[in-house]
């Protein structure tokens, strides 16, 4: 296959090739650019491999672009940025591997020596910028094959591939999940035969790895693989643990991992947002530690959702995934996941519809989301009567936040209102005094306007003791 018509479409590869004939360095695109490219996938990273410096390559491309170049002297690689793209400068190596490390010895190799200690054949390929084979695509090991069977391969036996580097094996099942790709089965085996070996790998690099099967298009498809592998076990045994169906007198709960996976894939319909799908992960992971079996009412788990935001912030941290707003919005969510589907009722109180736009103010559109995800079941039927009756929870919760506006409550009266009325330091009665007015608005008995919640606050402010208000205090409408 020749792919000049690729190396005529953007000028960077005119540059390098210019450049490394200067030098009389063999030069070639590879990895990910050459695979995304004939997968017709966008890419923004060009991989540049030379036999020789990837330094001075680089140094001398970017002297002759007039560009900036970044120096990485102790990896032997450099970076520039060429218009829209960031391209990698690194020289041709062989490496071997340590068993109890993924830092590698690194020697100088050729070509085929660098394409044999790659992940996959997929990303193996590489495209010649040499002027008598000027965009020959090199590809050893069948990779263009692959990419047409949708398989993932090792180059070489795969126990050797995954014990160089077993991050590797997380990789395999990311691109399966990216791409839509099976795992070619002496690739699967030896996944699984190596999956403890994951341990030596940083809960960084797994992390990332995991949020980008997450964000593919259908991430139950990598979760089931990492499930198969026990890859999931070495990094995630909360989730392991959702799996199972059990039976007692004849009643069994429903296998939660399998309908996670399938709340997951549902909300990744409706949304690409990567913590979203985090909260579709963690909204039923507590049900193992709170399952119990009582005879009359069959199997319950009482408390999973706050016991699910409980353990929250610990997976995050374990995992290294962000301790921010981001971490507060998926336990948020995880915290209030059954509320909305409690609201599928024939009658609803206004004051329920009001506490659960208090809760979730800017969260409500995710959490409804979560909510109509988390609707699962094999009877189609019972599925679509209850989003109809979702339907028209949602309407509901439009009207009274039109009427009420309490998604985004501010309190009508402020603390600093209530101490100046009555001369009073912050106390507890001040909050107290808050409280009441809040719950009086939430409840439908006021409504949310400043002129009602001060008459309030006068007549809770007497029941208190806290006196007559002070003679020049503001007064409502102040
Ligand atoms: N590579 C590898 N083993 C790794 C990581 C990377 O062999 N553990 C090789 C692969 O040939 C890969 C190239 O290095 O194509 C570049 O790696 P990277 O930029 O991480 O991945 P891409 O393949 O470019 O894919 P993406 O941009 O989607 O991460």
């Amino acid at each position: 296959m020749n792919c000049r018509e690729l190396l005529e479409e953007h000028e960077v590869f005119e540059r390098v090739s210019k450049a490394a004939q200067q030098l009389q360095l063999p030069a070639f695109v590879i990895g990910g650019f050459v695979r995304d490219y004939l997968l017709k996938r966008p890419s923004k990273d060009i991989d540049i491999v030379c036999v020789g410096s990837g330094i001075a390559l680089a140094e001398k491309v970017a002297k002759e672009a007039g560009v900036a170049v970044n120096v990485f002297k102790n990896f032997g690689t450099a970076m520039l940025r060429l218009g829209e793209w960031e391209v990698e400068f690194v020289g041709a190596r062989r490496e071997s591997y340590n068993r109890n490390s993924r830092k590698p010895v690194v020697e100088d190799g050729t070509l085929e020596d660098d394409q044999n200690r790659r992940d996959f054949t997929i990303n193996a390929l590489a495209i010649s910028l040499n002027k008598e084979s000027w965009g020959e695509l090199i590809d050893p090991f069948d990779g263009v094959k692959d990419l047409r069977r949708k398989i993932i391969r090792t180059p070489l036996d795969p126990q050797i591939t995954f014990s160089d580097d077993p991050l590797r094996m997380m990789r395999a099942v990311r691109f399966a999940s990216q791409l839509n790709f099976d795992i070619a089965p002496d690739t699967f085996d030896a996944i699984i035969q190596q999956a403890d070996r994951l341990q030596i790998i940083s809960a960084e690099r797994i992390a990332d790895e995991l949020n980008k099967i997450i964000l593919s298009p259908k991430p139950s498809y990598g979760f089931k693989l990492l499930f198969h592998a026990k890859l999931l076990h070495q990094f995630f045994p909360e989730m392991v643990a959702l799996q199972g169906v059990e039976s007692r007198n004849g009643q069994s709960h429903k296998d939660n991992f399998y309908h996670t996976l399938q709340v997951l894939d549902n909300v990744a319909e409706m949304s690409d947002d990567l913590w979203l799908r985090w909260a579709a992960i963690l909204h039923d992971i507590a049900k193992p530690p709170t399952k119990r079996f009582d005879p009359r009412v069959g199997w319950t788990f009482h408390g999973h959702e706050d016991k699910g935001a409980r353990m929250t912030p610990n997976i995050f941290r374990r995992m290294k995934l962000p301790m921010d707003h981001k971490m507060k919005f998926v336990q948020k969510l995880v915290r209030l996941h059954l509320r909305p589907i409690a609201l599928v009722k024939d009658v609803v109180t206004d004051s329920a519809i009001r506490r659960l736009l208090y809760d979730a103010g800017e969260d409500l559109e995710p959490l409804m989301k979560l909510c109509r995800a988390d609707i699962t079941s094999k009877d189609d039927i019972k599925v679509k009567r209850y989003l109809r009756n979702f339907d028209k929870v949602e309407r509901k919760l439009l009207e009274v936040e039109e009427k009420d506006q309490v998604r985004n409550f501010q309190p009508p009266v402020t603390g600093e209102e209530i101490m100046e009325t009555f001369g009073l330091k912050p106390s507890r009665e001040v909050g107290e005094i808050k409280d009441a007015i809040k719950e009086a608005i939430l409840e439908g008995k006021i409504p949310n306007q400043k002129e009602a919640a001060w008459q309030l606050m006068l007549v809770l402010a007497k029941e208190k003791g806290l006196g007559e208000p002070r003679a020049g205090a503001p007064k409502a409408g102040d």
